[in-house]
């Protein structure tokens, strides 16, 4: 007998109308960095994110880049940070030859913990070493909570920059995630909720500066027939095919948020009883996305660790993956200057994201947790 199917993490799961509106691109003859699904794209995010503004760029680490560009970062600046969180997050800062420092993660959101925030901010103003920008992690689909963060960042007036990549279609309150600060970049990777098969949003209610990103993604063209340069931008526009897949995307938003929370509440019934497992907790001020479900393993209660549920897991042909490895302990920013720390190294230590994707079905779920269960544990 073969290998079972791959059980994939979060793959891509499309709609279904997905290749009417490539169809309608290509009636047009818009195969290219413009055109009419592009524009219905943005207009369609900032509906449904709240937002006034939207640009669509090739990837969330683009959409990034751009705002730290606008917001002036430059070499010497200092940009504070989650540390839980993925490279794309903070690796544009480094592009801009910032340095970065990291906050740690609270226990109830798993997100920035605005007390070390509030320290580090403390610490910062009184060497005269202020960030020029904060950026909060949405992680794993849970927004950060947004109101505590910018009363403390408001009266260093420093800028906040949501990363709200994983955290489409969550909420903050009665806000939609990424309504936390100037901006919120959205990722379209390939393995989140919706895709567009890699692509970035750029949201904010500043028109100016949406405006001046969409003109840097497009290599900062002055107005003039000849092209005229007077900075140097990239080119970093979304292409308009994927824009139509995303158009197809966002048509069915609603269902697959229903559908990953769905997921996590299968994991739970599944896997709760089981000692040593807990789930990632949803903070009570907003709703989770659920983006993956991620649970931690006490390896002594469980009487396994992370890691073997991994290769057992793997040994069956299902995909999971440790929880983010904090910031902080990467060897990259080994100079970084961390906030605590200690809860990002546990959730590190523990976690595990299992496979969450939308198109899974009951017997998948079973497979997973069949696994788990028949895990031989000491
Ligand atoms: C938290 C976080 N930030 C940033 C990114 C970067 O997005 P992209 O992959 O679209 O560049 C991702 C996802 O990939 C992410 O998960």
């Amino acid at each position: 007998m073969g290998k079972p199917e791959r059980l994939f993490l979060s793959p891509p799961h499309m709609g279904g109308t997905e290749l009417d509106h490539i169809h309608e691109a290509f009636a047009v003859n818009y195969i290219s960095p413009m055109g009419p699904q592009l524009a219905a794209f943005e207009k369609r995010c900032a509906e449904i994110t709240g937002f006034s503004h939207c640009v669509a760029v090739q990837s969330g680490t683009a959409a990034m880049h751009l705002v730290l560009r606008l917001l002036e970062i430059e070499p010497g600046d200092t940009v504070l940070a989650s540390s839980l969180t993925f490279i794309g997050s903070v690796s544009p800062a480094t592009f801009l030859g910032a340095k970065l420092g990291f906050i740690d993660s609270d226990r109830t959101s798993w997100n920035m913990d605005p007390y070390l925030l509030a320290e580090a901010l403390a610490h910062m103003a009184k060497r005269g070493t202020l960030p020029k920008a904060i950026i909060p992690t949405d992680l794993y689909g849970q927004c950060a909570d947004y109101d505590a963060i910018n009363d403390i960042a408001a009266p260093y007036a420093i800028p906040v920059v949501v990363d709200a990549a994983e955290a489409l279609g969550a909420t903050y309150k009665d806000r939609h995630a990424g309504h936390g600060g100037r901006a919120a970049v959205y990722s379209f990777n390939g393995n989140k909720i919706l895709t567009t098969g890699g692509g970035g949003v750029l949201a904010s209610d500043h028109r100016a500066l949406v405006e001046q990103a969409r003109w840097l993604s497009q290599q900062a063209r002055d107005d003039a027939p000849h092209y005229e340069h007077t900075t140097i931008g990239y080119n970093y526009r979304l292409s308009n095919i994927a824009a139509a897949i995303g158009l197809g995307q966002l048509e069915v938003l609603p269902d697959r948020i229903r559908r990953r929370r769905e997921i996590f509440q299968d994991y739970v019934e599944r896997l709760s009883d089981l000692p040593g497992i807990t789930f990632m907790p949803e903070a009570a001020y907003g709703t989770h996305n659920r983006w993956l479900t991620v649970v931690q393993i006490d390896a002594d209660t469980f009487g396994a660790t992370p890691e073997q549920v991994r290769l057992a897991l793997e040994a069956e042909n299902i995909e999971s993956r440790p929880v983010w490895k904090p910031m902080h302990l990467q060897p990259v920013f080994e100079d970084a200057r961390v906030w605590g720390g200690a809860v990002s190294e546990e959730l590190f230590a523990r976690g595990l994201c299992l496979p969450s994707g939308t198109a899974m079905a009951d017997s998948d779920l079973d497979r997973v947790a069949d696994v788990i269960r028949g895990l031989p544990r000491a």
